[in-house]
């Protein structure tokens, strides 16, 4: 949600800029901007709308310069608009600053500042921040910005540039994420790695309550005392083909076709002769032997992988699991202890409902592995340990090759788990590491029949209202299916389980009403066989997704079927999810939506 591109150095920083910004578009935006310190004087354009639109307004403006900031706004205060777009600039036109995050007393700020006389052009909290460093200024922009941040409540990233400092700029972040990227005489900020991964692998993530003065030459960090402080340099081995299309029409079916080698990338180091090894795991045998309860709390896809999670470990390890959306869990006083161990998933590392409830569980005694993808994000940095999902960049908004990654290592922590309690032996392992190492050849299968989606969506993508119906596990794995529909296709959407139905649900099944049925599960398959029936009874028509064996059966009830490889119905998710992923991106497709950027959404949800 809203990015974030600084540069100072001896290149022209406009396109670098607005190569950054083009690297963040997947977060989500509906304004953009860019502002250049030259010569004394800040200029800056700004727009509603895509980066299209800017580089528009850029093509008859001369912004010549070596230093300057850069920004896609996605709205919360004031709507989209020229005006409320980022940069924004101080009354005298000596500050200019982009944000990203909410200032939660931006009123009673500007209250105080329009009695200082400064006026205000635009709805937003950031111009309150323009503003306020203007106030705290003497000549010191790094001691202005200490100031203005201790003044100031919510969550911030910043970017910051003077007038009277030509040749560096100031940023800092609290809650919302932002990197240094280091290049040789010339830095940079960012949101996320891929918008300087062209220039730099070198990058330092800042931590909360940090400040950093960036030259060409050098980055210094400061606390909120003005103190300095040292981080270490991260590199990062993500390659920029890895954050590129690589000739796809969409990053979606790039990510979605990355998934055979994502699943195997999330089992290969962590297996040696056998054996399920997590590095650098602090949770002792003893903890996880104790453990009474387990917690698992995500947002979106990272909860339904999470929902899967708990069947599973519930399954092989004999444990009560709870999986909880972390914006509920984070508001009831959820009854954590330390008897408890809570698995976070996040693909950002950096979703901020799921951040919070990781410090709610943190407070109240319980260890936290998280399950996250960005390597150094916020999430990965305050849990206790972390198990990276080694998915590479994701930029599609709608999440696809993170949930499968996910989905993979909370196997293989079950697995561990129960080994350790003693709910699983040595032969039960063999079976599912063998289960799970023949996963990719069996996603490369599903992959090479997309044809067969694509026809079945060519055939309804009109639909006005699609359900998703299925047991169990794949009651989970419906609630993905929908939510993927329903983000990128627009089509509203539900999921139920299949012995739910005839609670109400079944009152809204008329003639032509689609039902999607994945139905991996053995011993709920007849029970799935009756729902069909069930939808069919009212005019239904039924796609179903189950095994090669099942198939022959299942075609006698459902008007379509996709038969995907025969595994163990516990890691099923993992191959069924394929064929919902594609039917939603081709209905997104076919309705001529932008798959990758979805209306209203982002990627990072750094807001609550
Ligand atoms: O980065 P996270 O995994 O924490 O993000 C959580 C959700 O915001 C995310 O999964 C969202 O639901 C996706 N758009 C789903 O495709």
């Amino acid at each position: 949600m809203c990015g974030i591109v600084g540069y100072v150095g001896s290149r022209e920083a406009t396109p670098v800029l607005m190569n950054g910004l083009k690297r963040l578009e997947y977060r989500g935006y509906d304004s953009a901007g860019i502002a250049i310190l030259h010569e004394g004087k800040i200029k800056m354009v700004k727009t509603k709308g895509r980066l299209a639109a800017l580089e528009g307004k850029l093509n008859s403006v001369d912004l010549k310069g070596h230093m300057g900031i850069g920004h896609t706004r996605w709205a919360t205060h004031g709507e989209p608009s020229d005006a409320n777009s980022h940069p924004h600039v101080s009354s005298g036109g000596k500050i200019a600053v982009v944000h990203n995050g909410i200032l939660e007393n931006y009123i009673k700020l500007k209250d105080f500042l329009i009695s200082r006389g400064y006026n205000f052009q635009s709805e937003t909290d950031t111009e309150v921040v323009a503003n306020l460093i203007d106030y705290n200024y003497r000549d010191d922009l790094v001691k202005a910005v200490i100031e203005t941040l201790n003044e100031m409540e919510g969550a911030y990233a910043l970017g910051v540039i003077c007038t009277d400092c030509p040749d560096e700029f100031v940023a800092a972040r609290k809650d919302s994420p932002l990197i240094v990227g280091l290049g040789k005489d010339e830095n940079y900020i960012a949101s996320d790695i891929p918008a300087i991964l062209e220039y730099t692998k070198n990058v330092i993530i800042l931590e909360d309550r940090e400040v950093v003065r960036i030259s060409a030459g050098r980055a210094e960090i400061f606390n909120l005392l003005g103190e300095r402080v040292y981080r270490e340099v991260f590199h990062v081995d993500w390659d920029v083909a890895s954050a590129e299309k690589g000739g796809y029409e969409h990053f979606m079916m790039k990510e979605i076709c990355e998934e055979p080698a994502v699943v195997k990338a999330a089992i290969s180091p962590r297996i040696r002769d056998g054996q399920i090894l997590f590095e650098n795991f602090s949770l002792t045998d003893e903890m996880v032997r104790s453990c009474e309860k387990i917690n698992i709390v995500a947002c979106g896809t990272a909860y339904h992988a999470g929902v899967v999670g708990k069947y599973a470990i519930e399954r092989l390890v004999r444990i009560s699991v709870e999986a909880d959306l972390a914006s509920e869990f984070r508001y009831r006083d959820p009854m954590v202890d330390k008897k408890q161990i809570t698995i976070i998933i996040s693909q950002s590392g950096e979703t901020l409902d799921t951040l919070m409830a990781l410090r709610e569980a943190r407070k109240k005694g319980s260890h936290v592995v998280s399950i996250v993808n960005v390597v150094g994000s916020s999430i990965a940095r305050e849990s206790d340990d972390v198990l990276y999902t080694f998915a590479g960049p994701e930029i599609a908004v709608a999440s696809t090759k993170a949930y499968n990654a996910q989905l993979t290592v909370l196997y293989l922590l079950a697995l561990k788990f129960g080994q350790i309690r003693g709910t699983v032996n040595d032969e039960d392992i063999r079976y599912y590491l063998d289960q799970l190492m023949g996963l990719p050849g069996n996603m490369e299968e599903i992959l090479r029949d997309k044809k067969e989606i694509q026809r079945f969506a060519a055939g309804h993508y009109n639909a006005g209202s699609i359900f998703f119906i299925g047991r169990n596990i794949d009651y989970a794995l419906s609630m993905e299916g929908s939510l993927k529909l329903k983000e990128i296709s627009y089509i509203h959407s539900e999921a139920y389980a299949g012995g739910e139905l005839k609670h109400g649900t079944i009152a809204l099944v008329e003639n032509g009403t689609l039902v999607i049925c994945p139905m991996t599960q053995d011993l709920l398959f007849e029970k799935m066989v009756s729902n069909i029936r069930e939808v069919k009874a009212r005019g239904a028509v039924v796609l179903a997704i189950t095994s090669r064996k099942h198939a022959p059966e299942a075609e006698k009830a459902a008007d379509a079927v996709i038969a995907i490889p025969d595994i163990d119905p516990l890691i099923a998710p993992v191959t069924a999810v394929i064929p919902l992923q594609l039917f939603a991106y081709y209905m997104s497709v076919m309705k001529g939506n932008d798959v990758d950027k979805p209306r209203n959404i982002a990627k990072s949800v750094t807001v609550e």
